[in-house]
């Protein structure tokens, strides 16, 4: 990835998930203020800004990706059940995720080391945990969302890579007495952020996009 992309066309392009990062190089602090600050600018409705991130590192972080691993280690549920119209989508990022880093269609055992890795935030310093007040609704959710695509791309113009991760939300008990998250709030998904490990070839994935047209209707007339 790109050490500083100059502009917001840029960063989009950039952004991908990043799912190897250098573990020992740090984030520095004022980079991580100035995206954070960025990302709170963005809109939701009557502007009650209801994301609530909790970011852990140093020892903090590595306390909890202990606790998850060790939970993982003893199973993790199978992913969520989608409508059938998009379980093709999700078996072609699966085999292009997978394929990138060079794992098998029928190696079980490479699958589960890699999915493993989500529970250490893909060795990522600093683990972010998403989460928002549990009486908000899919409105104010969208609200969240537009505050991490500002944060993430705020991120990647700034040479971070990241990676969002539901994954983490399937432990919501270790998560909350890791990082004393109350109860009122509903934890949504993780975020990694760190420097993205350069000799890690999945990390250079390009995904694919339907074309604009089958996700947009234009009426008119
Ligand atoms: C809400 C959300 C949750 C995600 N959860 C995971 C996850 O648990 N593990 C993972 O490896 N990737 C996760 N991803 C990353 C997606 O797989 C990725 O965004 C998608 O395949 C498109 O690839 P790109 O981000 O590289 O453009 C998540 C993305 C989003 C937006």
């Amino acid at each position: 990835m790109d050490a500083h992309v100059s502009d917001l066309t840029k960063a989009i392009e950039e952004r991908r998930s990043i799912r190897m990062f250098l573990r020992d190089k740090p984030v520095p602090r004022d980079l991580l203020d100035e995206a954070l600050a960025l990302a709170m600018r963005a809109p939701s409705n009557s502007n009650i800004q209801p994301w609530r991130l909790f970011l852990a590192t140093g020892p903090r972080r590595d306390k909890l990706v202990e606790a998850l691993l060790e939970r993982a280690s003893r199973g993790y549920p199978a992913t969520v059940g989608l409508p059938q119209s998009f379980s093709a989508l999700r078996s072609e990022i699966g085999a292009l995720v997978y394929g990138s880093m060079g794992i098998a269609r029928d190696d079980s055992e490479g699958r589960r080391m890699a999915q493993l890795r989500n529970w250490e935030f893909f060795r990522a310093p600093v683990a972010g945990v998403v989460c928002m007040h549990r009486d908000l609704g899919p409105a104010d959710s969208l609200a969240v969302g537009m505050f991490l695509q500002t944060l993430v791309l705020a991120l990647t113009e700034r040479g971070l890579g990241t990676c969002l991760q539901v994954s983490i939300a399937h432990f919501p008990d270790v998560l909350r007495e890791q990082l004393d998250i109350p109860d009122d709030l509903q934890i949504i998904c993780g975020l990694a952020v760190g420097y993205a490990d350069p000799e890690f070839a999945a990390n250079q994935l390009r995904t694919p996009r339907n074309p604009v047209g089958e996700n947009v209707v234009f009426l008119d007339g």
